[in-house]
């Protein structure tokens, strides 16, 4: 699946960066941007990124000059009529979205793939806008989309197995690690994780620890490369509020996915976390941030409610039909660096321990948000492992 010719569509933070991943994997792209502006951006970032590689000696002079030359940039839509697979990466609006969709179809050949990286729209509903659906896949990169391996790829309810087969294999090809997601909220990852931040916010909220006392009790029991908080700032927490209100709506208000007036407050504050300088952490030069507290025994608490909450998730999801067992678990590896599969994890703490801790939350708080799901409930019952 090497040497296509790879249409993207909108040169932002992620278009730029899947036209780089597809010249990095000798596939020629071809970038359109409506905005003078953007595309000026999106040329001048990608080859400030070739040159910093070439600094570091990832490149020879040759092989950078040819990456170069394997990206070319427009401001005309026409110019992606030869294209092999068009991948869009413009703003997340249905609107937007669907016309761009069906005047790209009206471009291309009838064999061109048309994927979006649509992370929180409906693939299905983005595809209705073409004549032909079938062509149309859900193609969700990770952010920073050179360097993550994990994508998802989603089938619309129309989408052919042929091309669904097409568009994992050109992904694989890129070194990437594809992953089958239905066409439901938030596909795998950005479903399961919501309890990572949404249960230290709570956590947060309830007065039990402090900012850095979870993150530390994340890093230290649980292995995770990043605290709920940091992280939450690295992505800003405008996005991840965003992302989380997304899925909560979608999900008819489901308690589960519940956002956090806390990180609300933030966002309205302009807190928005390292690109403004301030999120939960200060990270103004010099600024004195709280050290945790370093206690054994919270740190463990907090550590089994969140991972319980996230191990939940992860078998709804299974029950549910989302994904293959191993496919949830690679993409949480691979998409947001877990330290292990959920559903692995879930078999090594054991089904029982994690189903008591909820009952017991279930309980002392009276909330739905806490219910266990009902295949996690019956390995328990059954003495049964995710893998086995
Ligand atoms: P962005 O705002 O950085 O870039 C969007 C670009 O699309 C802008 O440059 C805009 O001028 C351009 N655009 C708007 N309308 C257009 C049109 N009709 N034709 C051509 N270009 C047009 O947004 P970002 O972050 O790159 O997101 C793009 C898509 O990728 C969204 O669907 C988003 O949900 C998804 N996504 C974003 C991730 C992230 O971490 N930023 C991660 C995974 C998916």
């Amino acid at each position: 699946m090497k040497h296509l010719l790879v249409g993207v569509i909108g040169g932002g933070i992620m278009g730029r960066a899947i036209a780089y991943c597809a010249a990095l994997n000798q596939c020629r792209a071809i970038l359109y941007e409506i905005s003078p502006q953007a595309l000026d951006n999106a040329k001048e970032e990608i080859h400030r990124l070739i040159k910093g590689q070439k600094e570091k000696g990832r490149f020879s002079e040759p092989e950078a000059k040819s990456l170069k030359e394997h990206i070319t940039f427009t401001g005309k839509m026409d110019d992606l009529a030869k294209s092999d697979l068009v991948i869009e990466a413009v703003v997340e609006d249905y609107q937007v979205k669907k016309n761009v969709f069906s005047e790209a179809e009206s471009l291309v050949s009838k064999e061109t793939i048309l994927g979006t990286n649509t992370s929180s729209l409906s693939v299905t509903a983005i595809a209705s806008a073409c004549k032909d659906p079938s062509r149309v896949i859900g193609m969700h990169f990770f952010n920073p989309a050179y360097l993550m391996p994990l994508v998802e790829i989603v089938p619309g309810l129309a989408s052919s197995m042929e091309n669904v087969n097409k568009a994992r294999e050109i992904v694989h090809g890129w070194n990437k690690t594809p992953v089958i997601a239905k066409d439901t909220p938030g596909f795998i990852v950005n479903r399961i994780a919501r309890p990572f931040y949404g249960e230290a916010l709570r956590i947060l909220e309830e007065n039990i620890a402090d900012v850095p006392t979870i993150d530390w009790s994340m890093k230290v029991i649980g292995g995770f490369r990043m605290g709920p908080f940091e992280l939450m700032d690295l992505i800003g927490n405008d996005v991840n509020y965003k992302v989380t209100e997304s899925v909560f709506e979608a999900f008819y208000y489901d308690s589960r996915y519940r956002p956090s007036v806390i990180q609300k407050r933030l966002v309205e504050a302009g807190r928005l976390g390292r690109k403004t300088g301030q999120g939960f952490y200060d990270y103004a030069p010099g600024a004195q941030n709280k050290e945790p507290l370093k206690d054994i025994e919270l740190a463990r608490e907090i550590w089994f409610r969140i991972i319980s909450m996230l191990i939940n998730e992860a078998s709804d999801a299974l029950q549910k039909n989302i994904a293959s067992r191993e496919d949830i678990d690679l993409a949480m590896m691979k998409g947001v660096n877990y330290p292990l599969g959920l559903l692995k994890w879930a078999d090594e703490i054991g089904q029982e321990k994690i189903l008591k801790k909820l009952t017991w939350l279930q309980q002392e708080y009276g909330e739905e948000r806490y219910r266990p799901s009902l295949l996690l409930k019956k390995m328990a019952e059954n003495n049964q492992q995710f893998y086995s």
